[in-house]
């Protein structure tokens, strides 16, 4: 094992938003651009490790390619992020960077939808998306190291905090929306990582220099977590 501790391990990252159809010309999204998870997948690549990201709806090239083991798998919707991230394991790590929709349309119209005469609004049913952190946290092909995202606008830390136990993560990453210099289209970001006995503040910094940061800490997750750690403990 070298000593960045992500070589030949499998990283599966989830990046972008996600749409989720309302009809066939009308979706729900939000504001990710991908840059941060597609950041944390060109590190990895440079790291040795084998990495699948899967991307939502996103204009970005497929990052370190020619340069090492990268497979991309592009999806639109939230289920078909959950699929393709499931269909990806097992793996070593998963780090959710991707803005996943948390409701989509309960039913997607077959037809455009049009304004009736005299409609003074509309109103959509939505229902809750699976979550996939939560899931592979239930799993029994559980990743090792398991990394979440929260972008929030205020009490950050009890926010990330609560993510962190709901969905059993490992790590997550927090971010403030809303400030200039960071959040979804700038190439900049500001994160604090939360963990069990753990709070780092990483940047401001270009998202490629963060993610080379976030992916030190998953690599002493994974370091802490092998029998080798283990059995030095019991030693
Ligand atoms: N996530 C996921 N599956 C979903 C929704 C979100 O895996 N269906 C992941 C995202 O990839 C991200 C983290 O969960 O890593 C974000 O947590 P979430 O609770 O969805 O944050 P918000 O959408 O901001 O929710 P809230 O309104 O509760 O703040």
């Amino acid at each position: 094992m070298s000593a960045d501790g992500l070589t030949g391990r499998h990283v599966v990252v989830s990046a972008g938003p996600t749409y989720e159809d309302i009809d066939p010309v009308r979706f729900l999204g939000n504001r990710s651009s991908g840059k941060m998870g597609f950041a944390i997948a060109a590190a990895a690549v440079r790291r040795g490790a084998r990495v699948t990201l899967v991307a939502g709806p996103v204009a970005l090239p497929t990052p370190g390619a020619g340069e090492g083991d990268l497979r991309r798998i592009d999806v639109r919707s939230a289920a078909q992020m959950h699929a393709a991230v499931f269909a990806a394991m097992p793996a070593d790590v998963y780090i959710g960077a991707a803005a996943v929709a948390d409701f989509t349309p309960q039913q997607v119209a077959t037809g455009k939808i049009k304004k009736q005469p005299g409609e003074p609004g509309l109103t959509l049913q939505l229902v809750r998306t699976r979550d996939i952190l939560a899931d592979l946290a239930g799993h029994g092909l559980r990743p090792r190291v398991l990394v979440g995202f929260a972008a929030e606008t205020h009490d950050m830390e009890r926010y990330a905090r609560g993510k962190l136990s709901d969905k059993r993560l490992d790590l997550i990453a927090a971010n403030r929306v809303g400030m200039a210099g960071s959040g979804f289209e700038s190439d900049d970001n500001a994160l604090v990582v939360y963990g069990a006995g753990l709070e780092c503040a990483l940047g401001p910094a270009p998202k490629i220099e963060l993610a080379g940061r976030l992916l030190d800490l998953v690599a002493q997750r994974l370091e802490d977590d092998s029998p080798a750690s283990g059995m030095a403990e019991t030693r």
